[in-house]
């Protein structure tokens, strides 16, 4: 038994607690968490999951999830996950910020979205300040703006004349730059001109990315379960559209994912065609050892949490009320030369990108000097 999810299955399977183990805090596949606090709040339906996986850098910030799971273990599992990326994402980022993320689970029937969204503001409020929240899938900027009366610790919120609300352009921005950089050392082309990259998911983010990679001139393939935006992306940028259980196999020379975690996984990397993987989804392969099958395969993916700090770079800034627009985009474009350093890491060391990156994230789960 390995995950605190088989506990809590265990245990309401009717299981005694002598035949379980006696330590929650050393799972072996449940990375430590500071805290974990599960917000119920009958009157509005809130059950939300918010998860403190590291404080060492500074307060944890990452968005909250609002999302349908077949159950509530589900939910956890995917918190616990998400929250320890954020950590890794903030220390490569760089941002004086430790990592956390906050899942609400969506009310099966009808639901008061603003009441809700107050409890789960007041949920963070509890916190006091230990975590910070922003928009994630499924969250808007409308959710975050509601939440301000419940809690300071929210950001991702539009402000007039100043920069900062939605963060999907700037995290698009990142997986261009990381594209970009990738194309040029990985596949040795001097451009985008021409390459074919395989877009999985035109939502917030993945739309944004179309747009930079077609003005950059590369040519897109692009699946999404929602036709409107499949059809747009033909129409305004020439893509040329496949099935959704096609596209991560399509002939492509860069893939990127940009609506699902655990698309890299046993069943779909042997079908996989492109040589390099770049994309705004979190958590893309399903297990460490799903990257090493990539690199088995002459295949470079990038980590997400790398590729896709774009979002909370902005939102901290915001946060922090720190600068203007040009330097959110001029700290989002850093992560090009990040890029270059884990691809030189890995030419050097000689680790899949995903195990060097992990080694030099958790390297920085320390306070920043000042
Ligand atoms: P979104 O919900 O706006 O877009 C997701 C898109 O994927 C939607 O258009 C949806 O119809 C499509 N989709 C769903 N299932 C699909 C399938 N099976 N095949 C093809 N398309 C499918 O979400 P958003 O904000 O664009 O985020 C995308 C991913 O990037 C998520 O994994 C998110 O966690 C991650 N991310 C987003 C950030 C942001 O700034 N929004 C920041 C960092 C990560």
């Amino acid at each position: 038994m390995n995950a605190l999810t088989d506990i809590v299955r265990a245990l309401s399977a009717g299981a005694s607690a002598d035949s379980l183990p006696t330590s929650l805090f050393g799972l072996p596949d449940q990375a430590p968490h500071e805290r974990v606090l599960l917000a119920a709040d009958p009157q509005t339906g809130l059950k939300a999951i918010l998860a403190v996986h590291s404080t060492a850098r500074g307060p944890a910030f990452g968005g909250c999830r609002f999302w349908s799971y077949d159950n509530e273990l589900a939910a956890l599992n995917d918190a616990l996950r998400l929250s320890q990326g954020m950590s890794l994402k903030n220390a490569l980022a760089q941002l004086p910020f430790g990592g956390g993320k906050a899942v609400i689970i969506k009310p099966a029937g009808s639901f008061d979205r603003p009441a809700l969204f107050a409890a789960f503001g007041r949920a963070v409020q509890s916190l006091d300040g230990a975590y910070i929240t922003a928009e994630d899938v499924g969250t808007t900027t409308a959710d975050m703006l509601g939440m301000q009366a419940h809690t300071r610790f929210v950001s991702g919120i539009p402000r007039e004349g100043a920069f900062g609300g939605d963060p999907s352009p700037k995290t698009a921005y990142g997986v261009f730059v990381s594209i970009d950089e990738g194309v040029k050392r990985v596949l040795g082309r001097q451009s985008l001109d021409g390459v074919r990259v395989a877009l999985q998911g035109l939502g917030a983010v993945g739309w944004h990315l179309a747009e930079f990679l077609h003005k950059a001139g590369a040519q897109l393939v692009v699946a999404d379960v929602n036709a409107e935006k499949v059809q747009r992306a033909q129409a305004e940028l020439g893509a040329t559209a496949v099935g959704v259980n096609e596209i991560l196999a399509v002939q492509a020379d860069v893939l990127a994912p940009c609506a699902l975690g655990a698309v890299l996984n046993g069943s779909s990397i042997p079908a996989i065609q492109a040589k390099l993987i770049a994309g705004a989804a979190n958590n893309q392969l399903a297990t460490v050892a799903d990257g090493d099958a990539l690199q088995a395969r002459g295949i470079t993916y990038l980590p997400d949490y790398l590729v896709n700090a774009g979002g909370i770079i902005s939102v901290a800034r915001e946060y922090r009320n720190e600068g203007e627009e040009s330097q959110v985009m001029a700290e989002v474009g850093q992560i090009r030369g990040r890029v270059a350093e884990l691809l030189e890491r890995v030419r050097i060391g000689g680790l899949t990108p995903a195990r060097e990156a992990d080694t030099w994230a958790r390297s920085l789960l320390v306070k920043p000097a000042a």
